[in-house]
């Protein structure tokens, strides 16, 4: 093995993800994580057995469906350090989530929202659809939002501070707890975009001291479609609904309708069920292994690769060293994409692209990067793997 990958304190939970045979080395987690079994097992009862619809049915198998589906509720809150459930919305995802917020806040005349320039396409254009001027915050050189930069951008205009907890191109971890601080001071708000953090780190609203946090389930080793917006219960109730529908009313006439209570009051239709069943199982099953735990791993990992690939003069590296989880660079003279392809040939898979941030992009200077991102299940093999793969770039492209 390479001197330069230090083998870390196993997790040794590869052998409960049954889509990741042995000679694969899947380092995309940042897209999308692999499911553990005890997740698909969720979901295979949730539609093999225990399926039911919710909220509506008075037989037995639909309120023990509702039971489920409100303790998923419950669950999300808890691993949030949310004081009650009715502060999480199910959305279908973080982009949900935070077109959500962009969309029913209320105006109260500050029209502007703080990004900063890394943030996701999901945490730019929701707010430009809802009419708000956009100021960007700059970032310091080792790719983490400059929050003394922050401190003078954010205005009595600044209705809105949104930032990413942890980038997912530079895995940049945000100081939640200043940017909160920096938000409060002028009457802002602060909403995270979590969706890179949620499955790394411990993550708890009321330390963090954000207003909105949004999260994705199938980045926390969940399913696809089902995600979070958790909001303070005094701001979700000062919003309107944003969808019309069955389960977001109170009563209604032809002349008037009247809403419920958040959060029934922005999840319109029947919900995802197995959805929210599957990212219970996910929680439950990312809070056994730990998230101190998870992070440690990842660090030591993110550490290994960073040192290695600065040993390959081709390589430039983006982002902090202290990155959680996610290694972004380039390889001179190669194209991401055909880095990526060529370690497709040995079996290893890696995201390439603009990672949906085309202004980070434009900050960093290159049309993409080759990022390669950590899991639980990864392990000091992976990283052999990528810097092996390395080498056969090297040789085929000299
Ligand atoms: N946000 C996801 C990623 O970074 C899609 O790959």
């Amino acid at each position: 093995m390479n001197a330069l990958i230090h083998p870390t304190a196993a997790l040794n939970v590869r052998d409960q993800f049954p889509a990741l045979p042995a000679d694969w080395h899947y380092l995309d987690a940042a897209a999308t994580a692999q499911k553990p079994q005890a997740v698909i097992d969720a979901i295979t009862n949730g539609y093999a057995r225990d399926y039911a619809t919710v909220h509506r049915g008075v037989y037995r198998r639909s309120s023990d469906m509702t039971l489920a589906f409100e303790a998923a509720r419950v669950a999300t809150a808890r691993f949030l350090g949310a004081s009650s459930a009715d502060e999480v919305v199910f959305t279908r995802g973080a982009t949900e989530a935070i077109n959500l917020v962009a969309y029913a806040l209320p105006k109260d005349g500050r029209d502007r929202v703080l990004l900063s320039a890394l943030e996701h396409h999901s945490n730019i254009v929701p707010w430009q659809l809802a009419g708000y001027a956009i100021d960007v915050c700059p970032l310091t050189q080792d790719g983490q939002i400059d929050l003394d930069a922050a401190e003078k951008l954010v205005t009595e205009r600044t209705r809105m501070v949104s930032f990413a907890h942890v980038s997912n191109v530079l895995g940049s971890i945000l100081d939640a707890r200043r940017a909160a601080d920096i938000a409060h001071a002028k009457g802002a708000l602060l909403l995270l975009d979590g969706c890179q953090a949620a499955p790394r780190l411990t993550v708890d609203v009321s330390a963090l001291a954000c207003d909105f946090y949004a999260f994705s389930g199938h980045k926390l080793y969940g399913p696809t479609g089902i995600g979070v917006l958790w909001g303070r219960s005094a701001l979700l109730d000062s919003m309107a609904p944003w969808q019309g529908g069955g389960s977001m009313i109170d009563r209604v006439t032809f002349e008037h309708t009247t809403y419920a209570p958040p959060p029934g009051r922005f999840e319109a239709g029947t919900p995802h069920i197995i959805g929210a069943i599957g990212l219970h199982a996910a929680i439950d099953w990312t809070l056994g292994i730990g998230l101190a735990a998870i992070h440690a791993h990842e660090g030591a990992l993110t550490r290994s690769t960073r040192e290695a690939l600065r040993q390959i003069n081709s390589v430039r590296l983006f982002g902090p060293d202290d990155s959680a989880g996610i290694v972004s660079f380039t390889y001179q003279g190669v194209h991401p994409h055909d880095v990526a392809t060529i370690l497709d040939d040995v079996g290893v898979a890696i995201r390439a692209g603009h990672h949906c941030a085309q202004p980070l992009m434009e900050v960093l200077g290159v049309p993409a990067t080759a990022r390669a991102s950590f899991a639980a299940h990864s392990g000091a093999d992976d990283v052999e793997a990528l810097v092996e793969g390395l080498g056969r770039v090297k040789r085929i492209f000299g």
